[in-house]
């Protein structure tokens, strides 16, 4: 069953304006940080979402958490659409849908105790009656790995990764159904790194929860996720199955990013067919597809029309107009 979906989604922001700007008049710039998202997450599933730094992975997180309102499209949180929701359906989507930020110190008050900050999340949500409370704070540090004397300590006392640990137990303190995770382990030492996706995969296993797991290395997302969302320039490229985008990459960009990682593609060069050039600016997307100044098959028609994401020949949706040709 899909928990949340998402059609349409656009997220624009106006672009600083220099003083040039404004004595030549030029008119407000937008940065288009996301564009025409559409997605769906299904209940127990791990969605793992990839990009470059700036493609809008995590605006689009924050628009599905409703940090963020997006400037089109639509949400739907188990069939409802969410901007639609009222009194307990919208405070059951704000405990549902819980955020993982990718720096938890940020994230938590310096001045609360680890258990405090526990027990403040299970009392705003009304999670488990007020005597109970201790003994659940115990349960959720049991959960994330943390000594059970973590609860009396601040978040100062601790390390990247068990503040991390931290953050997840916060999230999963209301019970949610879903979890984004924004770069929860970009932050933290490469050691420290598959401690915290072994902690997910364990959670995701054990709890059932869907989870959306935001990256720019594809290498995290490859035992964890079962889907695959690409992103380039606000857009998804390509969305499927994990082993199979792996085994198969159908999109120039993908088949790039994943030429780029050492050890994915077996006997493949970290230069071959490497990515032409630098990302354009969010600012002006090039048109048709954006990705047509960097591809080495583009033709005349990628700079004229946009290719939607669509199935093309079989398979999983791509946008490319030579996919499946
Ligand atoms: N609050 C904001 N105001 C202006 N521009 C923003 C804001 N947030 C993000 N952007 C811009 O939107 C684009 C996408 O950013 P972001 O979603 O953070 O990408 P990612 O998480 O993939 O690195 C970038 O060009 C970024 O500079
Ligand atoms: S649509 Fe054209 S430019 Fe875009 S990825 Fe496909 S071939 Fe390359
Ligand atoms: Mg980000």
């Amino acid at each position: 069953m899909t928990i949340l979906s998402a059609h349409g989604i656009a997220k624009r922001f106006p672009a600083r304006r220099t003083l040039l700007d404004t004595l030549l008049r030029r008119p407000a710039a937008r940065v288009h940080a996301v564009e025409g998202v559409s997605l769906a997450i299904a209940e127990g599933e791990t969605l793992g979402i990839v990009g470059e730094s700036g493609c809008g992975k995590s605006t689009l997180a924050r628009c599905l958490v409703r940090l963020l309102e997006a400037d089109e499209g639509t949400l739907s949180f188990e069939g409802a659409d969410v901007r639609a929701l009222q009194g307990a359906a919208r405070r059951a989507f704000n405990r549902h849908v819980q955020m993982v930020f990718q720096d938890p110190y940020g994230s938590l008050n310096p001045r609360m105790t680890v258990g405090a900050c526990l027990a403040e999340a299970l009392g705003v949500h009304a999670i488990v009656p007020r005597e109970a409370i201790p003994a659940r704070v115990d349960a959720l540090l049991d959960m994330v790995h943390l000594p059970r004397d973590a609860a009396g300590r601040y978040p100062h006392e601790f390390s990247g990764g068990q503040r991390q640990r931290i953050g997840i137990a916060r999230a999963l303190a209301v019970e949610p159904r879903l979890i984004i995770a924004d770069e929860p382990v970009s932050a933290l030492d490469v050691s420290v790194q598959a401690a915290i996706v072994n902690l997910f995969l364990e959670l995701q296993n054990q709890l059932g929860l869907a989870l959306v797991f935001i990256t720019h290395d594809l290498r995290l997302v490859r035992h964890l996720a079962h889907r695959v969302a690409v992103m380039y320039l606000g857009r998804i490229v390509e969305i499927g199955p994990t082993a199979d985008i792996f085994a198969n990459p159908r999109h120039p960009y993908t088949q790039a990013l994943l030429r780029a990682v050492p050890h994915i593609v077996p006997g493949a060069r970290r230069d071959e067919a490497a990515v032409i050039g630098e990302l354009p600016s969010p600012l002006a997307p090039p048109p048709g597809c954006a990705f047509h100044p960097r591809c080495h098959i583009a033709m005349p028609q990628c700079a004229r029309d946009l290719p939607g994401l669509a199935p093309r020949g079989g398979g999983w949706p791509v946008a490319c107009h030579l996919a499946g040709g």
